[in-house]
């Protein structure tokens, strides 16, 4: 930067003395528009059953849905993410729940789109994590994520979700070409226009505990996602996952965790012009409310956490806190 003056001509001080002054150079904004609501479902009736590992977050049976649903739309968050906790006893080698019309998932999806067609989008993710007995989110051979059984079976589900209403699929598995496959399979049975959200950069990440808590499948994961989750030590790997997404057809691409990898927010954005969602996951939230809770931090921690991907260059957050938040954002 050339030719920025100097002080005592120059004092940047002078923009931030008033409120209104501050207001008119403010260069980033954050909205409820911005978010996206991930919601944790589970079956039974009239349940809202805390997760102790994300304070101010439950699970719920779908006969609770609708008033949330009617929260996001007053509030004016454009999606909901639909997350299933499935029973124990549901669960199997191959997660073949996954591909039950009838499951958790896809009764929700029914009654959210018998009321509500249009006011709000749904996101479901596409993966097996939910279903196997394993905790991994594709068919195991020798102890191995099988690459190509998994897109089998992941074509399958994406289908389902479609002709259930599911208005955007997310792939968070992470196996190669299954942006692709998916797309194929939606065009060819008619769901041209059902949007593909792509977690393409995700990583092997530590922060996703309190989420794995959440859908139940802590204690059954063996071992780690390693090998095909990311590696957190790599960067220019994200451009390529990112490149062979948009070729496959991706409308918007994930960037995951959110706090930890805002660089690779700002690198994706800068290479690409396709809009990039950032996932303020289960770890990072639950450190803010717990910091908050212990008064190490105040709330105002949350928005400047939110504000933080839209600098990065991010169009939307997906994030716990935005039922809590959106009221605040007018
Ligand atoms: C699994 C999935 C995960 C999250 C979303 N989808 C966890 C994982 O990969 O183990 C994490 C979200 C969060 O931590 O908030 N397909």
């Amino acid at each position: 930067m050339k030719n920025i003056g100097s002080y005592p001509s120059i004092r940047l001080r002078r923009n931030r003395k008033t409120e209104w002054s501050r207001k008119l150079v403010q260069e980033n904004s954050l909205s409820s528009s911005d978010l996206i609501w991930p919601i944790f479902i589970r079956e039974g009736k009239n349940i809202k059953e805390p997760i102790k590992s994300m304070p101010g977050v439950y699970r719920y049976s779908i006969d609770k849905i609708e008033k949330l649903i009617e929260k996001a739309i007053k509030h004016k968050i454009p999606m909901i993410a639909l997350f299933p906790n499935t029973p124990k006893e549901k669960k199997n080698f191959a997660g073949s729940e996954a591909l039950n019309k009838n499951n958790i998932v896809c009764k929700a999806l029914r009654l959210i789109k018998k009321n509500y067609k249009k006011e709000v989008g749904l996101m479901c993710d596409v993966a097996l994590d939910p279903y196997t007995t394993h905790g991994h989110d594709g068919i195991l051979k020798n102890n191995y994520v099988d690459n190509d059984e998994t897109i089998k079976i992941l074509i399958k589900q994406s289908l389902l979700q479609a002709q259930m209403g599911c208005d955007v699929i997310a792939p968070s598995d992470m196996m190669d070409g299954r942006i692709g496959a998916i797309r194929k399979a939606l065009d060819k049975n008619g769901f041209q226009l059902v949007q593909i959200l792509s977690y393409a950069v995700k990583y092997a990440s530590n922060f996703y505990g309190p989420f794995r808590d959440a859908v139940g499948s802590i204690k059954s994961l063996k071992g780690n996602k390693k090998n095909y989750q990311m590696d957190p030590f790599n960067n220019k790997e994200a451009l390529r996952e990112v490149a062979l997404d948009i070729s496959e057809g991706a409308d918007f691409v994930m960037v995951k965790p959110g706090m930890p990898y805002l660089d690779i927010i700002k690198l994706v954005k800068e290479n690409f012009k396709i809009p990039v969602f950032a996932y303020q996951v289960s770890g990072e939230y639950s450190l803010i409310v717990n910091g908050i809770k212990n008064n190490i931090i105040n709330e105002n921690a949350i928005q400047e956490s939110l504000v933080s991907f839209k600098r990065a260059g991010a169009n939307a957050v997906v994030t716990y806190f935005a039922d809590k938040i959106a009221n605040k954002l007018k």
